[in-house]
């Protein structure tokens, strides 16, 4: 992957979500190679034990290190909600980004107080979660909304079928109720459905997602002092899915070239 050295950083999901977060890491950092791994054969974790869940990500974390990843981002909230404090514990010597849901943003930005938190059911359970909402969403109405099945449905890629849209309008129903002014895209599948969400929420509610954060705390870490404009380097994509299936998305998803190919071994 890496032969003429240039520093690689490794990225993974459980499937096409963290592709909103190699986005933005695609322009903070553009003299670094990219590799990342969508597991979408075992696609959605939202709705798996924290044992699999667990499992899944060491595994994965492990082939991005083999490959020569210097820093890993784990480009999935159920991931760091599960497993970022065993990964940091079992590898202290690498720098490892996560993302998690923008709850502490989302309090910066509401005008009355009332947000809302789309994000999976094993996110929203995880102790690292109420954590973040007792550090920061103290005295304010936040209501969190599991949203099992969506980030299957836009794993699958087709973001006018009903079946995706019958789930945002149940799933964003109780916010409305609830009177919120800012929703907190807490998984990074959503921002795939950004328009979708936005229309079920009227204009009026503002949508709160961290791909661009988590890319910054990158480049601080990397020691990025300016971003320039994108230099020729790699970006390889990998998935435990189809290959065609990840090329067809990415294609659609992402303003630059990749090279996709099927997981080895995972
Ligand atoms: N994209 C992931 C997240 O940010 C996980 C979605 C899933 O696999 O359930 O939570």
């Amino acid at each position: 992957m890496n032969p003429t050295r240039t520093p690689l950083v490794g990225v993974f999901d459980s499937g096409v979500g963290g592709l909103s977060v190699l986005k933005a890491l695609h322009s903070q950092l553009p003299a670094h190679d990219l590799l990342y791994v969508a597991d979408s054969a075992h696609a959605p974790y939202g709705e798996r034990t924290d044992e699999y869940i667990s499992q899944r990500t060491h595994r994965i974390a492990s082939h991005l290190l083999a490959e020569g990843a210097s820093l890993l981002v784990i480009a999935c909230n159920t991931a760091t909600a599960v497993a970022v404090a065993s990964l940091r514990e079992r590898w202290p010597q690498v720098p490892i980004v996560a993302v998690e849901p923008g709850v502490k943003p989302a309090v910066a930005l509401t005008r009355n107080g009332r947000i809302g938190v789309m994000a999976t059911p094993a996110t929203l359970r995880s102790e690292k979660f109420k954590h973040l909402l007792s550090a920061h969403g103290a005295g304010l109405c936040v209501h969190l909304q599991p949203c099992p099945g969506l980030a299957g449905q836009i794993e699958r890629g087709i973001h006018d079928d009903p079946a995706l849209l019958r789930l945002i309008d149940q799933f964003s129903a109780p916010l409305k109720e609830a009177e919120v002014d800012t929703v907190v895209l807490g998984c990074t599948h959503y921002p795939f459905v950004h328009a979708q969400i936005q229309q079920a929420f009227g204009n009026g509610v503002t949508l709160v997602d961290t791909a661009e954060p988590v890319a910054r705390q990158a480049a601080r870490l990397l020691n990025v002092v300016q971003p320039t404009s994108a230099v020729p380097r790699r970006v390889c994509l990998q998935t435990t899915g189809e290959a065609a299936r990840l090329q067809e998305l990415a294609g659609r998803w992402l303003p630059f070239e990749c090279q996709v190919a099927h997981a080895p071994g995972l």
